[in-house]
Order: C-alpha cells, then structure tokens, then sequence
C-alpha cells in the first residue's frame, strides 16, 4: 500500500508528466508551422515518450492498489521562439523534472524508489540529448543551411515504443 502523501505525490508526477506532453505536442505543432518538419517530428516522438512516461505512473499507482487521480493538464504556451528558444525551454523543463523525481524518494518505500531509479536514468540521458541539440544551435546561429540539416537529422529520430512501457 502506498501513503497516501506518496500516492499524491506519485499522482501529481504523474499529471507532470502529462502536462510535458501537451507542452511537447504544442511544440511540435510550432515547428510544423514554422517550416521545420524534422523538428516538428521530433517533438511529437518526445511528446509520446512523455505519455508513456505518465502511464508508467499510471500504471504503478494502481499496481500499489492506489487511486490514480488524473487532474488538470497545464496548457503549454501557445507561442513559441526560435528553435534555439524552444530547446532551451525544453532543457529547462527537463531539468525541472529532474527535481521533482529526485524530490519523489523522499519519503518513498523501496518498491517506489526502484521504480522511480527508472527515471532517474532517463532523465539523465534526456537532459544530455537536449543539452547537445541546444548546443549544436548555438553553433548553427542563423545559418540556413545548418538549420536544414539539423531538422533533416532530427527528423530521423527512431520512433520506437518505450519498451518498459
Ligand atoms: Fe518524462
Ligand atoms: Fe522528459
């Protein structure tokens, strides 16, 4: 049985992790409409990891014989930057969650704790993989042609179904 603080706290992770879909999704809508394809294509593969993500919760409140509570997404901003801009938001919001899963062992029964060092690992190579988009900007600048090329490569992101999911 988990606490009931726990199964709040797994909850409102949980609506977190939603909440960054609905933020991604917004996302790559901007990209779609802003001429960059690839981009776009990559911030709907993050937005369904982030569903994924949020079923994981989903899933092991009610494995724990907890209630899941699905509360309110928090609308994404309707505007969105430059593609710098926009990873960078996306890099200060992983680094966000970061915090909040770190914040979850709080006070969390071993069971928790294994399923939350799941996430743990994930955001570190979530962060590494923004980080390096963010920086690979920085160096395209206003270039075209670079821009280009990125948003081919990112396009070709592997869309693969979270395995553990
Ligand atoms: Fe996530
Ligand atoms: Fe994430």
């Amino acid at each position: 049985m988990l606490s009931p603080d726990l199964e709040t706290r797994l909850n409102e992770q949980m609506r977190s992790e939603f909440s960054s879909a609905h933020l991604y999704l917004q996302m790559a809508a901007h990209f779609e409409t802003s001429g960059f394809p690839g981009f776009s294509a990559w911030m709907r593969a993050q937005a369904d990891e982030e569903r994924a993500h949020a079923m994981r919760f989903f899933d092991f409140i009610l494995d724990r014989g907890g209630t899941a509570v699905l509360g309110a997404v928090e609308a994404p901003p309707a505007e969105f930057g430059s593609p710098l801009e926009v990873f960078e938001a996306s890099l200060a919001h992983e680094r966000t969650i970061t915090t909040a899963i770190d914040g979850l062992y709080e006070g969390a029964d071993r069971a928790t704790s294994a399923f939350l060092d799941w996430f743990a690992t994930e955001q570190v190579e979530e962060e590494a993989t923004v980080s390096q988009i963010v920086e690979s900007l920085k160096l395209a600048g206003q270039s075209g042609p670079a821009l280009l090329i990125m948003d081919r490569d990112l396009g070709s992101r592997s869309t693969a179904p979270d395995p553990g999911a």
